[in-house]
């Protein structure tokens, strides 16, 4: 008898969860690590204290409503008032979660039934496709290419067959291109979901990175009717390890996540929950300064790419930089082992994204500025 459930075969083990075992046996001189979206920056002043005024309350330790505190769903609401111009209900629209990832695979196992299809970006997200198979569902990829903007070709999905497709993963600001999501196209994407009966899902971690247009897919008429939308303050509020995040929209499909949730896990940890508070109230100047650091790091990363030959769109949203390797190279894996084992530098390879990412490598702005110049030496 096999003991592993046969749904694993179908997902294998996280990519950064082998690769960083073997950067940590590459040895000296240490692996300057540019492939991780993990931000380095702290999170605003206020959030840690928020944090360790709630921790020191003696009562604040113990298990939470599933849906944590109106107080954060209240605050979670004026927030996307603020930035998004949208109107949620904090009892029905808006459900805090553990981050994104977590989300995507709540709302696959609230929504899909086995041999449903599920669209997914090619290149994009890994979990869009691992919660499908979680779920028994079919993922099937749509592809996204330079040549289009790394926009989806309706027709060229619509040619390939809608009727068993439940679901839609979309994600603009787009990781790992950095194409950003504007009204237009998120207007095509709900005509697209409506005329098809497609839920559109927009995942939307990167709203505040590097972009100033932070758009919702819900400002679109009609959206709440046929998207539902995650959001994190993993990358906004530089609280990737707190594990905070939001999922927004219809309320019957807010409720399903919930069945799905309630039944894996509790509400979030009190503290955190006032720190999230907390960091959600953060001015719009803590922002501007963080995308001008990540600016000025991203202008490094150019220098690099042009020693290396890689060419690269300028002005992309989001947390790293996505370059097209030289032609020498046979595909984004050879020139990233060349890089990791001649230079002991990380970027990632386009093909971890899909087969559209081939020839691509992907550079992440999670490195202070001394340590991209290190690069650029090493390289020298
Ligand atoms: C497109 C995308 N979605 C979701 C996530 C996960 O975000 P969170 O920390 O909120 O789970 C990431 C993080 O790498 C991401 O790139």
């Amino acid at each position: 008898m096999r003991i592993i459930a046969d749904r694993l075969e179908l997902v294998g083990e996280y990519y950064f969860s082998k690769k960083l075992q073997e950067i940590e046996e590459l040895g000296d001189p240490p692996v300057i690590n540019l492939g991780m979206g993990n931000p380095d920056i702290p999170p605003p002043l206020g959030v840690s204290e928020a944090l360790s005024v709630a921790v020191n309350q003696p009562m604040n330790h113990g298990y939470q409503p599933y849906r944590s505190s109106i107080e954060l769903r209240k605050a979670i609401a004026t927030w996307y008032k603020q930035n998004y111009a949208i109107n949620l209900i904090p009892d029905s629209e808006i459900l805090p979660i553990a981050g994104s990832k977590e989300g995507i695979t709540q709302l696959s196992l609230a929504l899909l039934n086995p041999r449903d299809e599920v669209l997914v970006p090619d290149p994009g997200y890994l979990t869009y496709t691992s919660a499908a198979h979680l779920a028994g569902a079919v993922p099937k990829p749509y592809d996204l290419t330079e040549k289009k903007g790394w926009f989806p070709d309706f027709d060229k999905i619509v040619s390939s067959g809608v009727e068993n497709v439940k679901m839609m993963w979309v994600n603009y600001p787009h990781m790992p291109t950095g194409a950003s999501g504007d009204k237009n196209v998120f207007q095509k994407l709900i005509e697209f979901g409506q005329e098809h009966n497609i839920l559109i899902c927009h995942d939307n971690p990167y709203s505040f990175i590097s972009d100033t247009s932070k758009v919702s897919i819900l400002s679109i008429n009609g959206a709440k009717e046929t998207s539902v939308e995650l959001n994190s303050l993993s990358k906004s509020y530089n609280m990737a390890g707190w594990r905070v995040g939001m999922m927004v929209g219809r309320s019957d499909l807010i409720h399903a996540a919930l069945q799905v949730k309630s039944n894996m896990d509790s509400g979030l940890f009190f503290p955190i929950q006032q720190a999230a508070i907390e960091a959600l109230k953060t001015p719009t100047s803590w922002i501007i300064n963080l995308n001008n650091t990540y600016s000025k790091r991203r202008k490094i990363v150019y220098k690099v790419l042009d020693s290396l030959g890689c060419n690269y769109i300028e002005h992309q949203a989001g947390l790293f930089v996505w370059a097209k390797i030289p032609v020498k190279y046979k595909n984004g894996d050879e020139f990233s082992d060349w890089l990791l084992e001649k230079h002991h530098i990380f970027v990632t390879p386009g093909s971890v994204f899909g087969k559209n990412g081939e020839g691509y490598v992907r550079v992440s702005l999670c490195a202070n500025q001394e340590t991209l110049h290190q690069v650029k030496e090493r390289l020298a």
